[in-house]
């Protein structure tokens, strides 16, 4: 009985931790970083027709990339808070998506981002746990 409880009790801290990442994302999440996301991404990554799964569409994105794995890369989360290194996202935007086993093209398929909008989506990402704190 009491094995089971704590072995409860770790399951609800796992749940509340994820939730907890999230809504730090939630926080650092700034229109800047959407405003990229809905003039170079939601073209092909909408709610209706959400290419690879993925819905980058405004009140989607969050939901559809904090601690969700890759449809590409099991192995990894398109985002993982706090740690824009560990997450798919950024490495499909740098091009070093196959480097870490990934598949696919760079993202946006049609070119590519500027400078300060791949650099506010990475502060974005390594923010999230910042703000929990
Ligand atoms: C012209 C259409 C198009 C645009 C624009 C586009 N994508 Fe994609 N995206 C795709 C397609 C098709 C795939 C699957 C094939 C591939 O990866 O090359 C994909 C795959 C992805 C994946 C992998 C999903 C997963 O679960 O691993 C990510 C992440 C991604 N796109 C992010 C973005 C972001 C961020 C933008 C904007 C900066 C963007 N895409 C713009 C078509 C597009």
């Amino acid at each position: 009985m009491k094995l089971v409880r704590s072995a409860l009790a770790a399951g609800v801290a796992l749940i509340l931790g994820t939730s907890a990442a999230m809504a730090a994302c939630d926080v650092a999440f700034t229109d800047d970083v959407q405003s990229v996301f809905t003039k170079k991404c939601v073209a092909c990554h909408n709610d209706r027709s959400p290419g690879s799964g993925l819905s980058v569409q405004k009140d989607s994105s969050i939901a559809n990339l904090v601690n969700v794995p890759s449809t590409e890369l099991a192995t990894m989360m398109r985002v993982v808070p706090g740690d824009s290194t560990a997450s798919y996202l950024v490495h499909k935007l740098l091009d070093t998506h196959l480097d870490v086993g990934g598949s696919g093209k760079r993202m946006p398929l049609s070119g590519r981002l500027k400078d300060e909008e791949v650099a506010a989506i990475i502060n974005w990402i390594d923010d999230c746990n910042a703000v929990a704190e």
